[in-house]
């Protein structure tokens, strides 16, 4: 197994341009020193120029937040693959639960995005994950499942040795409850056997990140368990030394 861990920040809808930049060249600063992981970064699409640019010579991987389901055309206020390729976008995240439930992507939208943006050769950090309620009534299995199947049924399984996933518990997210390393490690064994069930080869390489308040005190537990990679950080992400100190959890 070689799965080199990645740890991202999505910054959300946080920050200027001016804090976004400062946050940048602290993060760069020490990131030259961090060997072992992957380092990558989701900003809003307004600061990605700016960030893209800066990041031009560094092995930072730079990432948008969500991107739309069409190649073009009448489609007011959303920005397509291709226009994330004019920035050598690396990597989008996509589906993640802020999309799904605050503003109604679907399941079918998101395989759709996950689709083209393979096709434009920009990697899919693929959100999935249960809301309170859903775990609550013993439902987290059949919700992670339904969210895998749509990508599977679009795409195929294949697509998975192209995509990153990232479980991200709704009721984790921004709450400061971290679900336990043994809760976390139970659905990314889960997901990691859906993929088994039809190639145990992408299984083994498939990168599968937890998400939902990681912080410096509680990566390393999440990051040691068999089936976690890394993680895709909010909050935490927006200070330097939290992120930094995050990043070397992955590797330590
Ligand atoms: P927090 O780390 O702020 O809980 O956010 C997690 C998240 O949604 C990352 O995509």
């Amino acid at each position: 197994m070689s799965r080199v861990p990645m740890v991202a920040g999505n910054w959300k809808m946080n920050g200027s341009l001016a804090s976004s930049c400062d946050l940048l060249e602290k993060i760069e600063e020490q990131s030259d020193s961090i060997k072992g992981v992957d380092i990558a970064v989701f900003a809003p699409y307004i600061y990605l120029p700016a960030v893209c640019e800066k990041l031009k010579s560094s092995s930072i991987i730079t990432g948008a937040q969500n991107l739309c389901k069409y190649d073009s055309g009448a489609y007011t206020g959303e920005v397509s693959a291709s226009m994330l390729q004019d920035f050598s976008v690396d990597a989008v995240i996509l589906g993640h639960s802020e999309r799904r439930h605050v503003f109604g992507e679907s399941s079918a939208d998101v395989a759709e995005k996950v689709k083209i943006a393979v096709a434009a050769e920009i990697t899919p950090v693929f959100c999935v994950g249960e809301k309170l309620e859903e775990r609550e009534r013993g439902k987290t299995e059949a919700v992670i499942l339904e969210q895998m199947n749509a990508v599977i049924d679009l795409c195929g399984v294949e697509i998975f040795s192209k995509v990153i996933v990232a479980y991200e518990p709704v009721w984790a997210i921004g709450t400061g409850i971290t679900a336990t390393p043994e809760q976390a490690q139970e659905v990314h064994a889960y997901i990691r056997g859906l993929i088994a069930e039809q190639n145990s080869s992408i299984a083994a390489d498939l990168r599968l990140l937890y998400g939902g308040s990681v912080k410096p005190d509680n990566a390393k537990g999440l990051f040691s368990m068999n089936d976690i990679d890394g993680g895709l950080i909010g909050g935490a992400s927006l200070k330097a030394e939290d992120f930094i100190s995050i990043c070397k959890s992955a590797i330590d």
